[in-house]
């Protein structure tokens, strides 16, 4: 069963007017894991970097760390651009996907690899606090849901534009939704009516099919599957995180290390298994006498279970409750 991503539940708790406020989670787990040598250049790529919150403490920690920071969001990297002045030139900021780091890394002159990744895969809070965003159900805005609002697909165009089959699996795929085939079903009734437009549009439809005020199986109020599920489509992110990780590995040097913290089971699933593959010695099919695969381990797991947020964590971020890190070194 999948476990959703409840940070989209607490609209608001870092909604300051005008400010970039981003707690970043799990940072003492993540500064332990991405370690470098104290007094010796290292470069860290951070595909996520959001607000700079976990670039910030490892600039501080380690004079002589590089940074090259990836974001598809312009916003946010106009907030990390303004966090991590006090690293001067040592910090390059590029804004893409980071699916494509391993062509950032080149461009950037690291073709020869560096020596820690961090990847966060999460909404981040001014996301899902800016209604004009269209994140969340919560308040009325455009449906629109583009982390990158460069790109042409928004959440009303696939409400308004797929096929009743597509939405069915967006709904199942991504929201684990029982009554996918219902919703996308009502979805296109409605949208031959009037077409969706905002937030409260979709929510309405969720409302209407899945409940209305009844919580689902996780205790969740009924929009909050659909529009994890929405929003997953429009971004692409599930594939983009299977396309990053093998990038990543690719790009490390050896010794370097791999850091993702994931927000639902989807894409910690993804993390969990590429990280089993790549620990594995032999991907042979059970029961050959001999190994014929060839496969060598490339990786040494750092965390034999996802590392979460402890309880001092949980009191000041309730975000964090769903976070999962995973890390692995790279050894090869
Ligand atoms: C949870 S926030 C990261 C917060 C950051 N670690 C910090 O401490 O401030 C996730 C960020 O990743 C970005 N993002 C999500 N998917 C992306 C992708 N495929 N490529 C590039 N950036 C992405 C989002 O725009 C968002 O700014």
């Amino acid at each position: 069963m999948i476990s959703p991503d409840c940070s989209a539940e607490y609209w608001g708790k870092n909604n300051v007017a005008g400010a970039f406020e981003h707690i970043p989670v799990l940072i003492e787990e993540v500064v332990s894991l991405l370690r470098f040598k104290p007094d010796a250049p290292a470069r860290l790529i951070d595909g996520t970097i959001g607000g700079g919150g976990h670039s910030a403490r490892l600039l501080e920690l380690y004079p002589q760390l590089e940074l090259l920071g990836i974001d598809r969001d312009q916003a946010a990297l106009d907030a990390a651009a303004e966090r991590l002045k006090f690293a001067g030139d040592r910090v390059t900021l590029v804004r893409g996907n980071y699916s494509e780091l391993a062509d950032a890394a080149q461009k950037h002159g690291w073709g020869d690899g560096v020596d820690g990744i961090l990847l966060d895969i999460g909404v981040s809070s001014p996301q899902f606090d800016t209604p004009e965003r269209g994140f969340s159900w919560r308040a009325d805005g455009p449906l629109d849901m583009r982390m990158d609002r460069r790109s042409q697909l928004t959440a009303s165009r696939v409400l308004n534009r797929e096929s009743e089959a597509e939405l069915c699996r967006i709904f199942r795929d991504y929201g684990e939704i029982p009554q996918a085939r219902r919703l996308a079903a009502a979805v296109v009734a409605r949208r031959e009516a009037k077409p969706f437009a905002t937030t409260s549009d979709f929510t309405a439809i969720c409302d209407e099919v899945l409940g209305h005020g009844r919580p689902d199986r996780h205790h969740l109020p009924a929009p909050t599957l659909p529009f994890q599920a929405l929003r997953i489509a429009v971004n692409d992110e599930l594939g983009e995180l299977e396309r990053a990780l093998p990038a990543a590995l690719r790009t490390l040097r050896k010794g370097g290390r791999l850091a993702v913290i994931s927000f639902h089971s989807l894409e910690d699933r993804i993390v969990k298994n590429f990280l089993k593959h790549e620990y594995a010695e032999c991907v042979c099919p059970p029961g050959l006498p001999i190994c014929i695969c060839g496969k060598k381990r490339t990786v040494e797991i750092l965390t034999r279970k996802a590392l979460t947020a402890q309880d001092a964590e949980l009191a000041v971020n309730k975000r964090s409750a769903c976070a999962k890190l995973r890390a692995a070194e790279k050894t090869v």
